[in-house]
């Protein structure tokens, strides 16, 4: 699904981060990211996210290079294929749990009759995960667990291939982090998503099929 050929990736004052790196993630897997600060994790999944680009080599996405893209087709190409999930939820505080799951919806004309499909599957998704019943509070009344269900709920609304999730319970308490962690690895099997996480808890790395350990090349 995901094949990286041999890439480069320098920034300015820091030197390379990655030096013909390369490493293909296939369909329905899961893979965790670990190594120290620094190592590139965040650079790796922001690159295979189309958020940012490496200096040489090539990152194909079903077989399509996805570096040639220009900001409008990253955009489209983040909306319909990956969901994202951060340290840190990210919800809009003037928005309740709901309207902010709704959200990335609106990047796109939706008709009534889609808006309608997607209301009920975010209801399913949200009781799947255990945040039925703060669908109508807002972020700043709920708990860190459930704002982090709410995020991961948020970023799949949009049936993505792949979610990539950087840091995702590193805001979390271990109850919290387990929660979360063994939630990713039901929605995998359930649903064949794809799961790319960085993280540097061995707890959530365990979990996943595969494991990556990145060094600090400077
Ligand atoms: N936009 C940028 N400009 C300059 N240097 C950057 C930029 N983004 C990342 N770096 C540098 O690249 C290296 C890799 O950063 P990255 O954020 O990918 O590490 P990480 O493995 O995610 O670390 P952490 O575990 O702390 O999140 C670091 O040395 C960082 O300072
Ligand atoms: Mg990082």
């Amino acid at each position: 699904m995901i094949e990286i050929k041999k890439i480069t990736k320098s920034f300015h004052g820091r030197g390379a981060v990655f030096t013909d790196f390369s490493l293909t993630v296939d369909a329905n897997s899961m893979l965790a990211v670990t190594g120290p600060s620094g190592s590139g994790k965040t650079t790796l999944i922001n690159i295979i996210g189309s958020l940012d680009k490496p200096d040489k080599g090539e990152v194909l996405f079903n077989r399509r290079s996805i570096l040639t893209f220009t900001a409008d087709e990253s955009a489209s190409y983040r909306n319909r294929n990956i969901g994202f999930v951060f340290q840190e939820h990210l919800l809009m505080p003037h928005l309740t749990i709901i309207e902010n799951i709704m959200l990335p919806l609106f990047a796109n004309k939706i008709t009534d009759e889609v808006y309608a499909e997607k209301v009920k599957y975010a209801d399913r998704l949200m009781k799947r995960v255990g945040i039925e019943r703060i669908s109508d509070k807002y972020p700043a009344v709920v708990s860190g667990g459930e704002a982090q269900r709410a995020s991961l709920v948020r970023a799949l609304i949009n049936k993505p291939a792949i979610l990539l999730a950087d840091e995702p319970t590193g805001s979390l308490d271990a109850k919290n982090a387990d929660i979360l962690g063994n939630l990713m690895v039901e929605l995998n099997k359930e649903m064949g998503l794809t799961i790319i996480t960085a993280t540097h808890s061995p707890a959530l790395a365990d979990k996943m099929g595969r494991k990556i350990h990145l060094d600090r090349e400077a």
